[in-house]
């Protein structure tokens, strides 16, 4: 089955070709960074705007790399959710107008299942059940996965996800969105020990997060800087790593209880923060000990992208699911009510 993948939740318009039978044939992605860049933050009407003008185009650019015709896609797949509303609105209306006019079916897939699956593009994929650790902006989840569409939440953010941390702390320090990237590349030069910021809810039972307080820690750190008259480039650098440090290592906790509770010994992190580098390490460290192993996606597809969307869907399509003609999305959408299959 050949699947055209759209993925439209947010500031990237992902588009992809997946064949269940010869694998990704195409992906193509065009991110809004810049556009959003000078709001400090994604601005949704432009994010829709730009979404319409960059769809048809990046089409056409997947089917001719594929060197595939329209007529031979048997499905389409789009994001349905949890997203901005205008934006995934774009995705899901091409998606069902070019689904029309082909006359083949249309599957709306959730954005969270896609990033989960990624990993399943990759070489060496998961194999069912594993634990999940699913860090993107808006979310921040530890999911038993026994199967698609069977998903037990473990644990998640009380409130900001570990991605919005990172955006938020960049934020207040003058750097550029998105801050994820820019605060892991500042952590490299940055000086271990002269900052230690909490790991919050790691001294509790549970496994749930919350990493609002370290932004506000951050700040403080941040403000205390620049009172004194230190070097401000150095501070960020040494602010970059020790925040980094507490994420990275509240993650690593709350996996390892994750993974104990559970009895399994497998873990996929997907979604835009598993693309960080020391989170990627501390985790094959504690996997390692535990025998383990850790699964994640090829970093363009932690992030957002129309790859996982494609194969997400063609998964659902293959156990026979499609959507009527009602162009339905939706802003939130828990992940456990999804249907097995
Ligand atoms: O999955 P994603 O592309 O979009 C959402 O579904 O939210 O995740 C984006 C998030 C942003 O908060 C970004 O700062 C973060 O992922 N991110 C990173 C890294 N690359 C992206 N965070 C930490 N380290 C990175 N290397
Ligand atoms: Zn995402």
């Amino acid at each position: 089955m050949l699947v055209l993948g759209l993925e439209t939740s947010c500031d990237e318009t992902g588009v992809a070709l997946f064949d269940s039978e010869r694998g990704l044939l195409a992906d193509a992605l065009f991110s809004q960074i810049d556009l959003h860049r000078v709001y400090g933050g994604v601005v949704p009407e432009l994010a829709s705007r730009d979404h319409v003008k960059r769809m048809l185009p990046l089409i056409r650019q997947v089917l001719d790399e594929a060197q595939c015709q329209a007529s031979n896609i048997d499905a389409l797949a789009y994001t349905a959710g949890p997203g901005l509303v205008g934006a995934l609105l774009v995705g899901a209306s091409c998606a069902q107008a070019l689904a029309f006019a082909w006359g083949v079916p249309a599957v709306g897939v959730h954005h969270m299942e896609g990033h989960l699956l990624a990993p399943m593009l990759e070489e060496q994929p998961p194999q069912f059940p594993f634990v999940a650790l699913l860090v993107s902006g808006g979310h921040t989840q530890l999911v038993r996965v026994d199967g698609i569409g069977q998903y037990q939440l473990l644990g998640e953010s009380l409130d900001d996800a570990a991605g919005e941390a990172f955006d938020k702390t960049a934020k207040l320090m003058g750097l550029n969105y998105p801050g994820g990237p820019e605060i892991a590349k500042l952590a490299e030069q940055g000086a271990p020990g002269r900052f230690v910021f909490p790991r919050p809810m790691t001294d509790r039972p549970g496994l749930d997060f919350s990493f609002s307080g370290l932004k506000t820690f951050a700040l403080n750190t941040w403000q205390q800087c620049r009172d004194s008259d230190g070097d401000l480039d150095q501070a960020r650098r040494d602010i970059a790593l020790a925040f980094q440090q507490a994420v990275v290592e509240t993650l690593t906790i709350k996996c390892k209880r994750a993974l104990k509770q559970t009895g399994l010994n497998n873990l996929v992190i997907a979604g835009g923060v598993s693309a960080n580098k020391a989170l990627r390490e501390s985790l094959e460290r504690m996997l390692a000990e535990m025998r383990g192993q850790v699964f994640y996606a090829r970093p363009q597809f932690c992030t957002d992208n129309g790859a996982m969307i494609a194969y997400a869907g063609c998964q659902r399509l293959l156990a026979g699911q499609h959507e009527d003609l009602a162009i339905k999305v939706q802003a939130r959408w828990p992940m456990e009510s999804l249907p097995a299959i």
